[in-house]
């Protein structure tokens, strides 16, 4: 190596040793005991960096069928995107005093934008439950998971604590619009009520596992995210983020990435498995999934302000079109 290129790499070496000392400074330990570390180290590997062997052996069936395995699968890829969603919407919503992120615009358009891209994923991957798998296959294999459901993901439950005020949770009329503390508002929430078995008017088993388990964290996680959620964060955001046009159409692809496509691909795949010979088949958790399921009953809108009267009294009906449209005319809905 020519002298002044030698002079350049000690240069940059002997910076990059001087951070160094100043960070294990800084920690109290000596730099010398890590320099050695890193010389007797190996070095990485892609299947240790991403836990290769771990994650491939997190898909265990519990029947004989093949596609059991993608069903599992499918579901797992869902949480790990659920959970990139819900780090966006914690990083822009943490309160950083004047550091927070959500007191800029480019940072709501930057985290909004993201969370749309991998709801935008996950409604056009739906295909893999729609007509990915064997439907003589599902309805036997689905037997064996009697009564879990994904009704029970807690995290899409708390993407939507995370994105919303509690009371836009609710179905149809505000029981009490005088009272809208958690005690009052929570017993209301929509998957609440649609757990509720139509003969008996009991809660299902698999709500009542649900609630057992997560109940007392998903009540912290609403206090927590009281006056940190992205509706309450935009409603209180400055007349300039309020009135930013390219954040209002955010919020409202948002809202209908989650709340209405994402919803029609999922109920597309309950009517493509869930439907024998014209006749409905019950679902695992028990719920009526025909009139719990499509969006146009559930009615959830996380951003009511930003919707007009009429496109509120047609929520639902309008993403049919785009999504389950395909459905009809590529026959699998049959
Ligand atoms: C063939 C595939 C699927 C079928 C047939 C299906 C069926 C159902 C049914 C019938 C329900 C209503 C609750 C019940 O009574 O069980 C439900 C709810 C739910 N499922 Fe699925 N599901 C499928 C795939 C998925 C996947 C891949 C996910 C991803 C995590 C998922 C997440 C959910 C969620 C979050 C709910 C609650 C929805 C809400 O509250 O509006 N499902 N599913």
């Amino acid at each position: 190596m020519a002298d002044k290129e030698w002079k350049n790499q000690l240069t940059q070496i002997l910076e990059r040793l001087s951070a160094l000392e100043e960070k294990y400074d800084g920690m109290g330990q000596d730099m010398l005991s890590y320099l050695d570390g890193l010389y007797y180290s190996n070095g990485l590997t892609y299947w240790e960096y991403i836990h290769l062997e771990s994650l491939l052996g997190l898909q265990v069936p519990r029947t004989p069928f093949q596609d059991e395995i993608i069903f599992i699968t499918y579901h797992q890829i869902t949480e790990l995107m659920f959970k990139l969603i819900k780090l966006e919407i914690d990083n822009l919503t943490q309160d950083k005093g004047e550091k927070s992120e959500y007191h800029d615009v480019n940072n709501w358009h930057k985290r909004i934008q993201r969370v749309i891209n991998y709801f935008k994923h996950l409604c056009n991957s739906f295909d893999i439950m729609l007509t990915g798998m064997d439907r003589e296959e599902m309805r036997k294999f689905r037997m064996a998971l009697l009564p879990a459901s994904g009704f029970q993901s807690v995290q899409f439950r708390h993407i939507e604590i995370m994105s919303t005020r509690l009371v836009n949770l609710i179905t149809g009329i505000d029981p009490d619009p005088e009272d809208h503390s958690i005690e009052a508002v929570y017993p209301e929430i929509y998957w609440k009520k649609g757990g509720i078995d139509l003969e008996t008017h009991k809660k299902t088993i698999t709500l009542r596992q649900f609630e057992k388990r997560y109940d007392e964290s998903l009540i912290d996680q609403i206090e927590k995210f009281e006056n940190r959620n992205l509706e309450f964060l935009y409603q209180n955001a400055s007349d300039s983020i309020k009135n930013d046009e390219k954040l209002i159409e955010l919020l409202k692809d948002f809202d209908q990435h989650i709340n209405v496509y994402w919803k029609l691909s999922h109920l597309a795949a309950a009517s493509r498995h869930l439907v024998k010979g014209g006749k409905d088949i019950d679902a695992t958790g028990g719920t009526n999934w025909k009139s719990f399921l499509p969006p146009k009953f559930q009615k959830i809108i996380f951003y009511p302000s930003l919707w007009t009267e009429e496109e509120k009294e047609n929520w639902g009906k309008a993403g049919v079109t785009k999504y389950f449209q395909q459905a009809i005319t590529q026959q699998w809905m049959k």
